[in-house]
């Protein structure tokens, strides 16, 4: 589902990121209360998907991690469940929501945080932290033209 928006193409603070609730999240029922949280912040929501990502998807959106120990289980992980895959746009986004993510350990991120509030990582289950969000401008229009091609 992709809505219209109107670019503020002369303000260049506007960026758009990729969120992804992940598998975990999903299975908790956490879907809503992420998507709240990044409306009630001002952002806004451009286009709405449920996937189930394959390996050569996961392959492309986690190119920095192949090879590394955590990187198929990580890949089991996301492919044990559908992930929600969220568009989202607002003024210096890519920060802001990862600032509304939290820290990627649950445990230790912050309580106020998506992740610290809702998430309890531990051990192999660090992975297990309910969202994903883009970690820059240029990793935000890489991922979303991989996961909304259309858009
Ligand atoms: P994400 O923001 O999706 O980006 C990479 C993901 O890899 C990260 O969230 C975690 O889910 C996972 N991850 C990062 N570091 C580790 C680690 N040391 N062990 C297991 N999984 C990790």
């Amino acid at each position: 589902m992709t809505t219209q928006t109107t670019p503020e193409t002369t303000d260049p603070t506007v960026e758009r990121t990729l969120v992804l609730v992940k598998p975990d999240g999903m299975r908790r029922g956490l879907a809503g209360e992420v998507l709240r949280r990044i409306e009630a912040k001002g952002y806004t929501l451009v286009a709405v998907e449920l996937v189930h990502a394959t390996p050569e998807l996961l392959a492309q959106h986690y190119a920095e991690h192949v090879g590394k120990d955590f990187y198929q289980p990580l890949v089991d992980f996301m492919m044990s469940g559908p992930i929600l895959a969220v568009a989202v746009e607002g003024q210096r986004v890519v920060e802001g929501f990862r600032s509304l993510a939290g820290a990627t350990d649950g445990t230790l991120a912050a309580p106020g945080t998506i992740r610290g509030d809702l998430a309890r990582s531990w051990g192999s289950k660090v992975m297990q932290n309910i969202v994903h969000g883009s970690d820059a401008p240029e990793s935000g229009a890489r991922e979303l033209a991989l996961w909304f091609p259309a858009l």
